[in-house]
């Protein structure tokens, strides 16, 4: 079977990872160009070169497209489900994912599709994130619309690997945007693009202090760090969705009979849909996963527990809905003082973290994990730390300096 995977972020690193792990054949959709090849005659960016490497090695297929749905109809023709992986929080989220979408339906075998969303409790709070309203929910509602495509949305909180060195993750530091930033001695953040390997960060708190294994941690505490909240590892989000892919389907009938692109193949005769379940799938609109209900003021415990220091600061919940306040009088001519774009996104996350949005539904979770993920153990923080610490120890690194270590990511 073969899975398609949407963008080459961070997170698509672990699908691609895990989906090959789960033997699927994976293909890669890139903006890029889909070769490194200097001989090759596009225009476009070279593509990141830990795909690269991997497309070279035969692991990955990596695919160029232009998300218009012609070309994604192209690349997506020989696949048999979709995940997004796409970041992006405008807007322009909406018409690339409506994009896949149409593409789906217009293939005879892509017929499961899992947009990129990755955050809470949307049943409880379907508006949080604050710019999600404008940048998921039409997507949402259009695939809620439509019956020829199954999908589901994943929600697993917060990912989980902020907690642990930079060096043992490819989920990258964003700053003030989440509580957590790993600082490292002399007063540099850091925060390491691992394909590049260069420090692409500009807004993380340092104090350049070093802790008793060499790393400082910064958090910056929206609300008073007792507010609810899940955290799930990457990797184990991936693996979630690799299992998904397992779970029985059907085509759905009217796509049998109709709109079918004059040159589609033939579906392969191994595919091992279940035509005989008599339902398009066993998925749920959201797939809540977890692998640990905790809070911040318990992660900064939690860290200081293995050594770290830790310098925290705490953000009123009062002060973040005032800068959100003030960029929505800003955005209507009527304040004078602007809102930076990194300053009102930092704000709407402190509050999709104070709200509660961040911890998802325990009930479902359980019940959920039994149905779809029997044999999948979700971590947790101290069984990451763990995991980390011990790939770190057996390369003799204490934890401090900077970059990607050759430890891989937990
Ligand atoms: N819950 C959490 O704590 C958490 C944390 C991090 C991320 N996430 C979620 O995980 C998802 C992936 O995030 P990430 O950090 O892995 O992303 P990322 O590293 O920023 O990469 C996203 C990729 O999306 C593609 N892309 C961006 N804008 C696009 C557009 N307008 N059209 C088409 N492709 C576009 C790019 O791939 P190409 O350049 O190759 O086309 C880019 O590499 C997002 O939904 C994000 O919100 C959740």
């Amino acid at each position: 079977m073969r899975i398609a995977i949407a963008g080459t972020g961070d997170l698509a690193k672990y699908f691609v990872e895990e989906l090959h792990a789960s033997s699927y054949d994976v293909v890669v959709l890139t903006r890029t160009s889909s070769s490194s090849s200097s001989s090759t005659s596009s225009s476009k960016a070279q593509p990141k070169p830990w795909y690269s490497a991997r497309h070279d090695a035969g692991v990955i297929s990596l695919r160029s497209t232009d998300y218009t749905v012609p070309s994604l109809v192209e690349q997506l023709r020989d696949c048999d489900g979709l995940v997004s992986a796409i970041q992006d929080g405008t807007p322009a989220n909406v018409v690339v994912h409506l994009a896949l979408l149409e593409a789906c339906r217009q293939t005879r075998s892509c017929r499961r599709f899992i947009p990129s969303e990755y955050i809470g409790d949307v049943d409880r709070f379907p508006t949080q994130p604050l710019f999600y309203p404008e940048s998921h929910q039409p997507v949402r509602d259009a695939l809620a619309a439509q019956q020829d495509v199954v999908w589901t949305l994943v929600m697993p909180g917060w990912l989980a690997d902020y907690v642990v060195a930079p060096k043992c993750r490819y989920i990258r530091d964003i700053g003030d945007l989440c509580p957590i930033a790993y600082v490292y001695g002399k007063g540099e953040g850091t925060n390491i693009d691992t394909d590049t390997n260069t420090n692409t960060n500009t807004n993380i708190h340092t104090d350049g202090s070093v802790g008793r294994t060499g790393t400082t941690i910064s958090m910056l505490i929206p609300g008073t760090g007792n507010e609810p909240i899940s955290c799930t590892a990457a990797r184990d989000v991936a693996r979630a969705v690799a299992a998904l892919f397992k779970v029985p389907y059907r085509v759905p009938s009217q796509f049998q009979s109709s709109s079918q692109p004059q040159d589609q193949p033939q579906q392969d005769e191994d595919q091992d849909h279940d035509y005989s379940s008599g339902c398009h799938s066993a998925w749920d609109p959201i797939t809540y996963i977890e692998g640990q209900a905790t809070t911040w003021n318990e992660v900064k415990t939690l860290l200081q527990s293995r050594g770290h220091s830790v310098r925290v600061t705490y953000r009123p919940v009062t002060e973040l809905e005032e800068t959100v306040a003030q960029a929505s009088l800003a955005a209507s001519g009527s304040a004078s003082v602007s809102v930076s774009e990194d300053d009102l996104l930092s704000a709407q996350f402190g509050l999709w973290s104070t709200s509660g949005a961040t911890r998802v539904p325990r009930d479902t979770v359980v019940a959920q994990r039994s149905r779809f993920f029997p044999g999948l153990a979700f971590r947790t923080l101290a069984q990451l730390l763990d995991a980390s610490e011990a790939a770190m120890a057996s390369f003799g690194d204490g934890g401090g300096g900077e970059g990607e270590g050759p430890y891989g990511a937990v």
